[in-house]
């Protein structure tokens, strides 16, 4: 359906406006994710295009969680994973289903919390700097349609507070991906 003269204009103002949304320093780490969450909320609100809302949540993740190498988002596409918006390093392009740290959490629909790469099975090394990794599966109506990736240079980087925390960001998003 065509945009109304008034939704024009409403992305408009959107476009000009700053978009300066800043992590405060030194938050226990549930207050972090809050912002973050909030900040994710609010900058993809009533925009459709999922690719403009991938690239603003993965800069966002960029910005707010600190010691990462990478940060971003793999979609389902014909029932593979296909790599989206990203902040980081270039990284692999297509993913099956079932392998690897990403797509073992698209296929068993379950949050991956690998503390050290190098022990799971199967892990695609995208960034030899890569030592620990959290992807967690975004569903919408049941379904896998994305998966956010996060990895870390440091061993042990994510904790069950980071699993709760990318979780509730993957489910506000689900519906603007
Ligand atoms: N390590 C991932 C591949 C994606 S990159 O980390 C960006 C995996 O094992 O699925």
């Amino acid at each position: 359906m065509a945009a109304t003269a008034l939704e024009l204009a409403t992305r408009q103002v959107k476009c000009l406006s700053m978009f300066d949304f800043k992590p405060d320093t030194g938050c226990p780490k549930p207050e972090t994710y809050r912002q973050l969450q909030q900040a994710a909320a609010a900058l993809t609100e009533g925009e459709p295009d999922a690719v403009a809302n991938m690239a603003n949540v993965a800069a966002l993740l960029g910005d707010f969680l600190p010691d990462l190498n990478w940060a971003g988002f793999y979609r389902v596409v014909d029932s593979e994973l296909v790599l989206g918006p990203f902040v980081g390093r270039p990284a692999c392009i297509r993913i099956p289903f079932g392998k690897g740290v990403c797509g073992t959490a698209a296929a068993d629909v379950e949050t991956q919390l690998v503390e050290d790469v190098h022990a799971f099975p199967g892990h695609i090394a995208c960034d030899s700097e890569t030592n620990s990794e959290l992807v967690v599966p975004v569903v919408r109506d049941g379904v896998v349609v994305a998966v956010i990736d996060l990895d870390s240079p440091s061993l042990a980087r994510f904790d069950d507070e980071d699993r709760e925390g990318i979780e509730k960001l993957a489910e506000i998003i689900s519906e603007r991906i």
